[in-house]
């Protein structure tokens, strides 16, 4: 049975309650969690606020950066204990596991690397005045995160926090925790201080909510559904702090006829079946020149036939849907692409051999006449692309701009001065040119507008979202 981490100790929930936990492969209980309540969101929030005072808040950027390093190295050091953990708990293919894990390695080393570089300034005022600016940690900070990406979302999340010397409570998230709970308790191994780093596990309505609303918190970060973001950006107004919402997308891919094929099919093919289409950042909507549309549909029917989707052992190209609401979502829009007169223009395959009751969907390319069905609107997070085609490059800027999201892009063609226009024409907060995903993609800046959510993480950047300025104004003159 799995604990939680509270002010450095594994603990059972306050109440003794637990949560089942379900293998997405089969469908499953094959362990349980603790049912946090507010009781152990009080804790832990208590255990952050007292590391602040404490042993951890009297670290030197230095020295918390020195942790995070060697708490990169430890996650290398367990990586495939870390990796087999993560399977088991989401069902990603084993080596998609793998590629995470070296990501959150990636994370606390990048991170521990930057503790010591961010530095203040001085600002020229008047005479006999000295002013600093200098950066100060939040406090305490709240990361609540999703099931897609367990292990790297945790340390996207805590790894700038801890950075900048703040103290976390982490609620992941009930459906996939358990890589979280052993890397928070890898952290104490390395010798982070009791408090620095508390995971509560629960279900999004009791600890999710009373982490978000609690008020000893100083930040939130969430990533998830717009429909939980706007409650968490409800209950961080009541507090009045600052909360980062990272909320999802329905990126578009924008091919142009003089696309390099070879390169742009197997990228839009990786980035909509890549971990089952459940990644914010999915490419999964795809707009083609109409003179080159039928020629793209063509190779790219012939790369969905050969997907596969298996058990985390068969490492085929992605595994089952993370639970039985996914797989349910999945299967309705499918059902909802056909009733709209859309046509499935290929799809691929699930493995002979996969176990009775596993979550698995198959990849599936959709072709559209225009972009007015839902499927081009709503996030289903699964490996469905739906596919249109357009005529001038301002109608292709205005169809990916045409939903409410707005988290990535990518524009395919070898015209430079499209590139750069197209690019700077999509409402994003990042586009690709000629390429799509950075595996992991750490030192880039990354986080949404419009209804994606708001504010950043990764890069340098997220430095700054979790810490604020203060400006000492230092008068020096002679008094006498
Ligand atoms: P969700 O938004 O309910 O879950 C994300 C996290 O929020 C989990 O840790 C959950 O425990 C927590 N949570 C849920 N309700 C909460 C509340 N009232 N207060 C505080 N925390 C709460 O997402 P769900 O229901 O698992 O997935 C539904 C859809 O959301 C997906 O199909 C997908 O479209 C989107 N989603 C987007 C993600 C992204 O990466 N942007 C990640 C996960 C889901
Ligand atoms: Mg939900």
């Amino acid at each position: 049975m799995t604990q939680m981490i509270i002010n450095g100790e594994r603990v059972n929930a306050a109440d003794g309650r637990t949560l089942d936990v379900v293998s997405p492969t089969d469908g499953q209980v094959f362990t349980t969690i603790p049912r946090g309540q507010s009781a152990d969101i009080d804790n832990a929030v208590a255990s952050a606020r007292a590391a602040l005072s404490g042993d951890w808040g009297r670290k030197t950027a230095l020295d918390r950066g020195r942790l995070l390093v060697k708490l990169g190295e430890k996650v290398l050091e367990h990586h495939e204990e870390l990796a087999q953990i993560e399977s088991r708990d989401t069902g990603k293919p084993l080596s998609t596991s793998r590629a995470d894990i070296v990501a959150l390695a990636r994370y606390f080393e990048f991170y521990g690397g930057g503790a010591d570089k961010v530095h203040g300034q001085t600002i020229p005022y008047q005479t006999d005045y000295s002013v600093q600016l200098i950066r100060e940690p939040l406090g305490v900070t709240a990361h609540i995160i999703p099931w897609n990406y367990p292990a790297q979302m945790f340390g996207r999340s805590v790894a700038p926090a801890l950075a900048m010397g703040n103290a976390c409570v982490v609620k992941p998230a009930e459906d996939a925790c358990l890589s979280v709970v052993r890397v928070a308790e890898l952290a104490l191994e390395v010798g982070f201080p009791a408090g620095a780093l508390n995971v509560v596990t629960g279900l999004g309505e009791e600890a999710g909510a009373a982490l978000s609303r609690h008020s000893g918190i100083n930040f939130i970060t969430f990533t998830g559904s717009n429909e939980v973001g706007v409650l968490i950006q409800k209950a961080a107004a009541e507090n009045a702090v600052k909360c980062v919402l990272e909320l999802g997308g329905k990126s578009a891919h924008v091919v142009f006829d003089d696309a390099n094929l070879n390169v742009a099919v197997p990228a839009i093919v990786k980035g909509i079946v890549y971990n089952t289409g459940q990644t914010c950042t999915a490419g999964s909507r795809l707009l083609v020149q109409r003179s080159v549309y039928d020629k793209v549909m063509q190779q790219l029917a012939q790369a969905f036939s050969s997907t596969r989707a298996g058990t985390p052992e068969m490492d085929l190209t992605c595994g089952p849907v993370v639970n039985k609401a996914q797989f349910q979502r999945v299967k309705h829009y499918v059902e909802k692409g056909l009733s709209e007169g859309l046509t499935i223009i290929a799809e691929g395959t699930i493995a002979d051999g996969v176990p009775e009751g596993g979550y698995f969907v198959k990849p599936t390319l959709f072709s559209a006449p225009d972009h007015s069905s839902c499927l081009f609107q709503d996030e289903i997070f699964g490996p469905v692309l739906v596919a249109v085609p357009f005529d001038t490059e301002e109608e292709a800027i205005a169809l990916a701009n045409a939903t409410d999201y707005g988290l990535l892009g990518a524009v395919w063609t070898e015209n430079g001065g499209r590139q750069q226009r197209v690019a700077r024409g999509i409402q994003a907060g990042q586009v690709y040119i000629n390429g799509f995903g950075a595996g992991g993609g750490i030192e880039l800046p990354f986080g949404g507008v419009k209804k994606s959510g708001h504010g950043r993480e990764k890069g340098f950047i997220a430095l700054e979202e979790v810490s604020t300025t203060k400006t000492i104004i230092h008068y020096y003159g002679k008094t006498n």
